[in-house]
């Protein structure tokens, strides 16, 4: 079965290159950020994973934990990061999941859709774990899921940019409109009558239409 937004995400047990983890006990009580990429020492996923790590302060600040995977074993983790870190300029302290059995990636529906369901003989092109993104809110539920082809590097500042609006709007009756970065307004959701509104937004909010109300972002 197909996963679904507001989904439990799956749990697993993983071996990754910070040890032994149990996802949901070690997403804890914050946000959690699992994504895959093709294969180890390849082109792109280098210049992605050290973009990644650039950005993992940006996502520590927000609560949330990054973990990449991929089928590779460990070893193979551990060598690239140096390569990453070499050419990239950022060095990876997120884990990474060595998923040679494939279970995590099964679990997930990260496999291309002629894949063979065995890690033997694959090639990156052809039978590895695609460019996904799964972000997993503190309830344990899948928030945002995101699939990219194998040639096409990942905006991972848009995965932050959506982070910030999904922990916006969890607290606040508010969504975020088109393009839409932390700081700029925000719309009043349709749920929320003027009336209720005068007593979120004392400051007030232009109406643009009677379902289009925008109003400065509530911090
Ligand atoms: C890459 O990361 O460069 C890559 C991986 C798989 C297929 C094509 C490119």
């Amino acid at each position: 079965m197909s996963l679904r937004i507001n989904d439990e995400a799956p749990d697993f047990t993983a071996n990754t290159t910070q040890g032994v983890i149990h996802f949901h006990e070690w997403i804890g009580n914050g946000w959690a950020i699992l994504f895959s990429h093709p294969k180890d020492f390849t082109p792109v996923c280098t210049t992605e994973l050290g973009y990644m790590a650039k950005l993992e302060p940006e996502f520590t600040k927000r609560n949330c934990k990054i973990i990449g995977l991929s089928v590779d074993p460990v070893d193979n983790h551990t060598r690239w990061v140096k390569d990453i870190e070499e050419t990239q300029g950022y060095s990876v302290n997120y884990p990474m999941i060595a998923d040679s059995d494939l279970l995590v990636a099964k679990l997930y529906n990260m496999l291309p859709a002629d894949e063979a369901g065995t890690s033997e003989g694959r090639t990156a092109a052809t039978n590895a774990t695609v460019r996904s993104v799964f972000i997993i809110g503190p309830d344990k539920k899948i928030k945002l899921m995101l699939t990219y082809p194998m040639t096409t590097g990942r905006n991972f500042d848009e995965i932050l940019r959506v982070l910030d609006s999904m922990q916006l709007t969890a607290t606040h009756k508010v969504a975020t409109p088109v393009n839409w970065k932390s700081g700029d307004d925000v719309i009043i959701v349709p749920s929320v009558s003027d009336e209720e509104a005068k007593g979120l937004f004392k400051e007030g909010w232009k109406t643009l239409k009677p379902y289009l109300r925008l109003v400065k972002q509530p911090r």
